[in-house]
């Protein structure tokens, strides 16, 4: 077992370093790339990055060298968004954002207030995470208090630095989900006392979305928000058409979407606004004014139907980008087959991702949309050791695809564009290894008989009728 309060050892880690000291898009010698580098570790914390031939001489007999030579080693991938109870609905077939929440995931979600479904579920998600090459993610669990203690007891036990929150909705959802303003608040507020900044767990308050929150709920959310000026927000904005008109019904006063969260002092640094699609200018502005993060999540983006993010509009407006699978609208644990779903959604709008740019914003560039860019996201001496090693050949197409780059840039996007969970050779957190693809066997498979109906049970046409993509 792994005791997250016992520091680790002395470790040199020997690879192919990449890392970005600023945003690359900006300033191109943001770009760090050591062709032959070691990162040392210490107490779980890094204490020296260089060439390896600068570094070698120095380090005593006794440091324990992992020689990861010819892979990369960067800092662990970030997932800004996602969803713990969601694992066994990802992938659900043929509705749009609010069918596919009232058929698939609100009744899933309903079983997490069994400690025994969401302790399962924590293991599970925590696991494939780390399988991927994810380090830090910031989860929404259920409205069930019992759902953030087993993901925050998971994260701990493992020395994750992970952000979650319990969900707060008092209506239009099944009552075994709803909770109340009184509740929400209490219980967040006990939660709040029992895990935030135990070891390296972070709360984050987290109202659903408008729709699911009364008033009263949505003002105690802002009473919270107040009393814990510094924590994280998170909760969804502007995904879906229906979702957007629904939202103008519920709150007739307020002009826009993002002028609900702003009434209840909701919008601020640390607030991470999953999807903002179909924003318009002034809500840009208000997100950009309150120095509010805006996530995209693009393969959920394209499941759902939902639309197309506007990242020039979004980053052109000054306000700061993080990308996330959105586990389970989203179809993808990893970060690399995120990223290559982002440049598709980009390149339907006539924009771009380069793999450069890419592979900042799974890094440094969540780390900043999180406030935590001081601690995360960078191989750089007194940053937290969280890290991914990748194998850029390895699957046969890769490593046939990969004779013809003769770049680092080239190879980034290509390891994004046809690189996923094969690609991951260890990911280590906090200096220890967590993951590790050579010792990685799984589960057995059980075979399990399927019900009839293959045809049957899913109809040509999407529940609701049409989408709401634009
Ligand atoms: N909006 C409110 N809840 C959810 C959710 O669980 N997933 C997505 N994608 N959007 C939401
Ligand atoms: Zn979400």
């Amino acid at each position: 077992m792994i005791l997250s309060d016992a520091k680790p050892g002395t470790l040199a880690l020997r690879a192919r370093l990449v890392s970005f000291d600023g945003e690359p898009a900006i300033e191109p010698e943001a770009v760090r790339f050591i062709e032959d580098g070691i990162v040392l570790v210490e107490g779980g914390v890094i204490t020296a990055v260089g060439e390896a031939e600068a570094i070698l001489p120095g380090l005593s007999a006794d440091i324990r060298i992992v020689d990861h030579r010819p892979h990369l080693l960067m800092p662990g991938f970030i997932d800004p968004h996602l969803h713990m109870p969601q694992t066994q609905v990802i992938g659900s077939y043929g509705a749009e954002l609010m069918e596919w929440l009232a058929s698939y995931t609100f009744p899933e979600e309903s079983r997490y207030g069994d400690p025994e479904v969401a302790a399962e579920a924590s293991v599970f998600l925590v696991d494939e995470l780390l399988r991927v090459g994810t380090t830090t993610a910031s989860v929404f669990c259920t409205s069930h208090a019992i759902s953030v203690d087993a993901f925050f007891s998971e994260a701990h036990r493992r020395g994750l630095r992970m952000i979650a929150g319990k969900v707060m909705m008092d209506r239009n959802a099944p009552e075994a989900l709803l909770d109340t303003a009184e509740t929400g608040y209490e219980q967040s507020k006990a939660l709040i006392a029992r895990w935030h900044g135990k070891g390296r767990l972070s709360y984050a308050l987290s109202p659903r979305f408008a729709p699911t929150s009364s008033e009263a709920q949505l003002t105690a959310t802002g009473v919270l928000a107040a009393e814990y000026p510094d924590l994280h927000i998170q909760t969804h904005l502007s995904e879906n058409l229906v979702e957007i008109a629904f939202v103008r019904q519920l709150f007739p006063w307020s002009k826009d979407y993002t002028e609900v969260y702003e009434r209840y002092g909701l919008v601020r640094e640390k607030a991470l606004f999953g999807h903002c699609i179909h924003l318009s200018e002034r809500e840009r502005t208000a997100l950009s004014d309150n120095g509010a993060s805006a996530i995209f999540c693009p393969t959920s983006n394209l499941f759902l139907g939902s639309g197309l993010f506007d990242l020039a509009a979004i980053r052109g407006a000054g306000i700061k980008v993080g990308l996330a699978t959105d586990i389970g609208g989203g179809t993808s644990y990893s970060m690399l087959t995120t990223a290559a779903e982002a440049y598709k959604v980009l390149a339907l709008s006539g924009q771009t991702l380069t793999g450069i740019d890419a592979f900042h914003m799974m890094t440094a560039g969540n780390a900043a949309a999180l406030g935590l860019d001081d601690r995360i996201g960078r191989l750089a001496s007194g940053y937290e050791a969280d890290m991914v090693v990748l194998d850029s050949h390895a699957t046969p197409a890769l490593r046939r695809r990969m004779e013809r780059c003769g770049t680092l840039a080239e190879e980034l996007f290509v390891l994004m564009t046809m690189g996923d969970d094969r690609a991951v050779v260890a990911t280590y957190a906090g200096g220890r290894k967590v993951h590790d693809r050579q010792g990685f066997s799984g589960q057995p498979l059980e075979p399990r008989p399927m019900s009839r109906g293959l045809v049957a049970d899913m109809p040509a046409e999407r529940p609701g009728g049409g989408g709401s993509a634009q």
